[in-house]
Formats: structure tokens, C-alpha cells, sequence
């Protein structure tokens, strides 16, 4: 069982040239809804995958919170500790140039009423891997992967959006993933011009903080220093394929679901980072964040298992 915490949101998207700059009004080409939240993402495209995946968190008390638990269920996702909580649910205002990049605002709502998970023996009884992030109030992540190193499970946290990881309880943290600006934040350094400068911060952040640490590269792929560096394979890079870019929102949430399924299915590092690259390319074709998103037998076609 992969056991997800964190975010749910509705995302409001509108197509546009370019950026707006400060104070510059835009005209959007086109504008939609989707499902998103960085936490409900994650659990998306793990249990696209075909694993068990339950869902912890939280939606408000309007039509976006029931859409948010019915799209969740659609996707066989457990939803029993998803709370409905008073008042809104989480949206993000999105916007997304021609190039596939976005700028995003979040309002958390419900998601950061977020705290201490209730009943916790039972919400994680099976957890092999625990997922969470950083859209979600710390009290909230830390019972998670407490919840999940006291279950045996391994844990992760991607750490988006990048902020000091100070208040987390990074001793129950076994994988920190991040993209190349979040590490660049939480290691107080530049942002890596290359696979090279990656795999040195991810060195430093790994003996830092001691955990795992998987740096993702956009179209570059990704990286990996494991803790212990004396393991097989404790280091290493899975470069990227090519690929057309509608929209680039939701591809680390793919990258991290996809990554804690194939952890779940006892895949090494380096095939769980292969998986994870594959999928994260794929996901960024499609408007939206779960669009783009591959099921099993796409994603294993893609990376040819
Ligand atoms: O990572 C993409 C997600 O970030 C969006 O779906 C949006 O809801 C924000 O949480």
C-alpha cells in the first residue's frame, strides 16, 4: 500500500503568450478546470500504476471538495482518510505560457487545516511507502512520515514547494525529492547548471540532512545520491527523452508518485529513477496536471520493460 499525504486542490488554468509582469493586465487564449494539489497528484499517478494507494487529506465543505473525493475515487483511490472539513477547498490560479511553463498561486483552504492525523494506527496498517509534501501545514507531514517509519514503510517527501526543511522531522525521512531550483533553495545554493553541479548538491544535501536525495532535471532527467555512498549504485543519472511540451504542470508530482510505486514494488533506485523520468516525460503532453499522466502498460511501453 502507498500511503499519499498532502494537498487537494482544484486547479483554475488559463492559456497565455507569455507571463504577465507585475502590474500587466493579459488576455488568456483559453481557460479550464482540473483536478490538481500536489498531494492528490502524487496519488494519482501512483495508482495509475495499479497499486493500492490511499489518499490523506483534506477537501472543504463545496462542490470542488465533493468533485475533488469523486475524481479521487474514479481513480480507485482509497479516500477514507480524506476529511471534509468547513469551508473551501484548496484551489491554485494557474497560469500556463505557450512554451508549457506555469506560474501558480495557491489558496490552501482545507489543506492547511490540516494536523495531527486522527487514528494513525489504522490510516497507515500497510503503508510500504508513505509520500508527502510541502503544500500541507508541517505538523501534518511530520505525523505522516513519523506515521510511516513506526509502520516500516519507506518515506519520502517532495519538497514543493521548496522551503526550509527546518521544521520537518527529517530523522524518519528516507528520500528527499526535489527539482533543480527547490535543491538550489534547501542547499543555500546555485541552481545547477549541469548533471554534474546536480549530483555535487545532491551530495551535499544527502550528507546534510542524511537522506536519500533524487534531483529532477526537467528535460535532463534526473539524479540520485543515495545516503549510504558506499552502496551499490549510490549515485547515478537517468538522462530524459525527448519530448512535446503542452504544459509542464504536475510532471514532478508524476516523477514523485511514479517513484514511490516503483520503490513500493521493491524496483532499485536507478529503475525506479528510470521509471520516474519516463513518466514524467509523458505526463507533460496533455493540458493539466493528471492529462498527461501514463497508465501502467503506456509507461512500461515507454521505458521498454
Ligand atoms: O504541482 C502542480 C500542482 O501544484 C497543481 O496541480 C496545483 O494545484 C499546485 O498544487
Amino acid at each position: 500500500m502507498i500511503i499519499v499525504a498532502g494537498s487537494a486542490n482544484i486547479d483554475l488554468v488559463a492559456r497565455v503568450d507569455h507571463q504577465p509582469a507585475p502590474g500587466e493586465t493579459l488576455i488568456a487564449e483559453g481557460y479550464a478546470v482540473h483536478d490538481g494539489g500536489k498531494g492528490a497528484n502524487q496519488a494519482v499517478a501512483a495508482a495509475r500504476m495499479g497499486s493500492r494507494v490511499r489518499f490523506v487529506g483534506a477537501v472543504g465543505a463545496d462542490d470542488f471538495g465533493a468533485r475533488i473525493r469523486t475524481t479521487l475515487e474514479a481513480e480507485q483511490i482509497d479516500t477514507s482518510a480524506l476529511s471534509t472539513l468547513g469551508g473551501a477547498s484548496g484551489i491554485a490560479m494557474i497560469s500556463v505560457d505557450y512554451a508549457g511553463e506555469n506560474c501558480i498561486i495557491v489558496v490552501p483552504g482545507a489543506n492547511e487545516k490540516l494536523g495531527v492525523i486522527e487514528d494513525a494506527e489504522t490510516v497507515f496498517d500497510g503503508a510500504r511507502v508513505v509520500l508527502a509534501q510541502l503544500e500541507t501545514p508541517p505538523a501534518f507531514v511530520n505525523a505522516a512520515l513519523m506515521a510511516g517509519r513506526l509502520h516500516g514503510a519507506e518515506t519520502m517527501l517532495n519538497a514543493a514547494p521548496a522551503a526550509s526543511l527546518s521544521p520537518y522531522a527529517l530523522d524518519a525521512l528516507d528520500w528527499l525529492i526535489v527539482n533543480a531550483a527547490e535543491a538550489a533553495l534547501i542547499g543555500e545554493a546555485a541552481v545547477p547548471a549541469d548533471v554534474t553541479a546536480a549530483q555535487a548538491l545532491a551530495a551535499d544535501l544527502a550528507a546534510t540532512y542524511a537522506v536519500g536525495v533524487v534531483i529532477t532535471l526537467g528535460a535532463d532527467g534526473a539524479i540520485w545520491q543515495a545516503r549510504d555512498e558506499t552502496a551499490e549504485d549510490a549515485a547515478g543519472h537517468v538522462a530524459g527523452a525527448a519530448a512535446e511540451v503542452v504544459d509542464t504542470t504536475g510532471a514532478g508530482d508524476t516523477f514523485a508518485g511514479v517513484f514511490a510505486w516503483a520503490r513500493s514494488q521493491d524496483k532499485s533506485i536507478r529503475e525506479a529513477v528510470r521509471w520516474a523520468v519516463a513518466a514524467g516525460g509523458l505526463s507533460v503532453g496533455r493540458a493539466g496536471a493528471r492529462s498527461g499522466m501514463p497508465g501502467f502498460t503506456q509507461l512500461a511501453e515507454a521505458v521498454g520493460d
